[in-house]
């Protein structure tokens, strides 16, 4: 299994519909993909049609063991999602009260890593959406993953989350025994407004060893298939956004040879 975690200090900034898209093209390949949602909101589990605020199992239901995850839990919390190929270990708002909690203290940083090792021959590919917050839920996005996205919204606010972000991976990568590698993703690129082009300006000259030379545009597509709550290639195989994400994948998947992620 490769796990992946998408994660940004900052919300609304496509962390969700990358997490989605990407598991929907690998599994139209037909890889076998659990999507997790770490994110108390909960988008991603709403996405594929249950309420984080009346699930009574979710994420949450990992943390509740001092002892370490009881055996077949995960698999247990396991929900069908509009893709046959995508599981869903869901969110609910329970998780807002780890959100805050310094792992340090109750030596709960591992519970998401643990939990993927029970489910690693069951599928290819594990998507981690992160919450927006430092705390226990990010640091266990990024223990348990082996390479990490950034989706970053072309505007002039969203160079101060990506280095926020910067900021908590150095930290993390201080206790890991390889660095996290990363990819910063541009999203809800409009080529008509001097926001976008100018943000792209400055990625591509800050960032030029971690960035993803291309972008996702603005594709009403997209929020249109999380309507329907069916992953984006499900919705449009051909949208605008859709090929971006394509491309994204094919270049994150050749990221893992070229540097043998393990
Ligand atoms: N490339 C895009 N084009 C158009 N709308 C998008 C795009 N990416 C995300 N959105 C929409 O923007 C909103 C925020 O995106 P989301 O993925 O939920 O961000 P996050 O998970 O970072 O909070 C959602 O309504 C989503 O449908
Ligand atoms: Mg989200």
């Amino acid at each position: 299994m490769r796990v992946w975690a998408i994660a940004n200090q900052k919300g609304g900034v496509g962390k969700t519909t990358t997490t989605v898209a990407l598991a929907g093209l690998l599994a139209d390949a037909g890889k076998r993909v659990v999507v997790v949602d770490l994110d108390p909101h909960g988008s991603l589990t709403s996405y594929f049609g249950s309420d984080p605020d009346t699930l009574e199992r979710s994420c949450f239901d990992l943390f509740q063991y001092q002892g370490g995850v009881p055996q077949g839990l995960p698999a247990e919390l396991l929900l069908p999602t509009s893709h046959e190929r995508i599981s869903l270990l869901p969110s609910s708002t329970a998780l807002a009260t780890l959100e805050r909690q310094s792992p340090g203290q109750n030596g709960l940083g591992l519970v998401v890593a643990k939990s993927l090792t029970q489910l690693w021959e069951d599928f290819d590919f594990a998507l981690i959406d992160s919450p927006p917050l430092l705390g226990v839920l990010m640091v266990n996005a990024l223990a348990a993953s082996q390479q990490l996205a950034i989706p970053v919204q072309t505007e002039f606010l969203a160079v101060k989350g990506l280095q926020r972000m910067i900021t908590t991976l150095a930290m993390i990568n201080r206790s890991r025994k390889q660095a996290l590698p990363y990819t910063i993703v541009p999203t809800l690129f409009d080529r008509r407004t001097q926001a976008s082009l100018s943000t792209l300006k400055f990625l591509r000259d800050s960032y030029p060893d971690n960035l993803w030379q291309a972008y996702i545009p603005v594709d009403t597509r997209l929020r249109d298939a999380s309507r329907a709550g069916v992953t984006p290639s499900q919705f449009d195989s051909n949208s605008r956004g859709v090929i971006a994400y394509r491309a994204l994948l094919k270049y994150m998947l050749a990221l893992v040879q070229a540097s043998r992620v393990a």
